[in-house]
């Protein structure tokens, strides 16, 4: 979509704006979805701030399933199965947070939606894309994001700073830097592909300047202004 006046969303979701944040491991995807959250609420819009795998109880209870290291607390996951678990977890979420949201005006800030299964299942995994897309539209019900910001940086630099706090390697992380590789090509391919439905912000540099231009790209398609108010969780629970 062009700059502009958002007239409300014509899937049926709501006049709320559905913002996502994507990216390799560590981008700063959270950090970066925590500041543009504080700054839409400073501007006075209802935020609902959310995360995948996860946002809701069960949603967690499947992110701990899914991210749990093999050989501790982690059992191995085919990766149809991966993807069916991290499709069962947005079925939730999709329904029980992000919609009601939407449906009352939110601005729903979320970290991580479909495209990382694309990218981490499809490109990192090597399920068949078409696939998935379908796998995709069942859990959603065809919801898609209005804006999907990229936070790009090299494998290298993003696995370094993820090496560099050993507590959040996670059984992704240690999949290997050919599996990361393939994972930010298919980013770049779904950029490339919808090129109006992205905002790509290279996040190798300090977070400030990062959020800056997280924050010009998201002012650019949605009018950041109204009356503050908090919306409460739609589901059972969100960030
Ligand atoms: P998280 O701790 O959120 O990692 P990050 O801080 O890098 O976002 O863990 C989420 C992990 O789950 C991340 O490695 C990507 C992976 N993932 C998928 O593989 N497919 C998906 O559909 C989603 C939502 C996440």
């Amino acid at each position: 979509m062009a700059s502009g006046e958002r007239l409300g969303r014509t899937d049926g979701s709501g006049p709320g704006f559905f913002l996502v944040l994507e990216g390799p491991e560590g981008a700063g995807k959270t950090t970066q979805a925590r500041a543009v959250a504080d700054y839409l609420r400073a501007a006075g819009r209802r935020v609902v701030l959310t995360r995948e795998p996860g946002g809701t109880r069960l949603g967690d209870r499947l992110r701990d399933l899914l991210l749990a290291p093999v050989g501790g607390e982690g059992c191995a996951i085919l990766p149809e199965t991966e993807a069916l678990l991290y499709a069962a977890a947005r079925a939730e979420h999709v329904r029980r947070v992000v919609r009601p949201a939407l449906a009352v005006g939110a601005v729903v800030v979320c970290d991580r939606f479909v495209d990382s299964s694309l990218a981490y299942q499809g490109g990192g995994q090597g399920l068949d894309l078409e696939t998935l897309r379908g796998v995709q539209a069942f859990a959603t019900g065809g919801l898609t994001p209005d804006l999907r910001v990229l936070l790009d940086l090299p494998v290298e630099r993003g696995l370094a700073r993820r090496l560099a706090e050993p507590d959040s390697v996670n059984r992704i992380d240690a999949a290997g830097v050919a599996f990361h590789r393939r994972v930010l090509a298919a980013y770049h391919a779904l950029v490339a592909a919808d090129p109006d439905g992205w905002a790509v912000v290279g996040a190798d540099r300090p977070p400030e300047d990062v959020a800056a231009d997280v924050r010009a790209a998201v002012a650019s398609r949605l009018p950041v202004g109204g009356v503050a108010e908090d919306v409460a969780s739609g589901g059972d629970r969100a960030r």
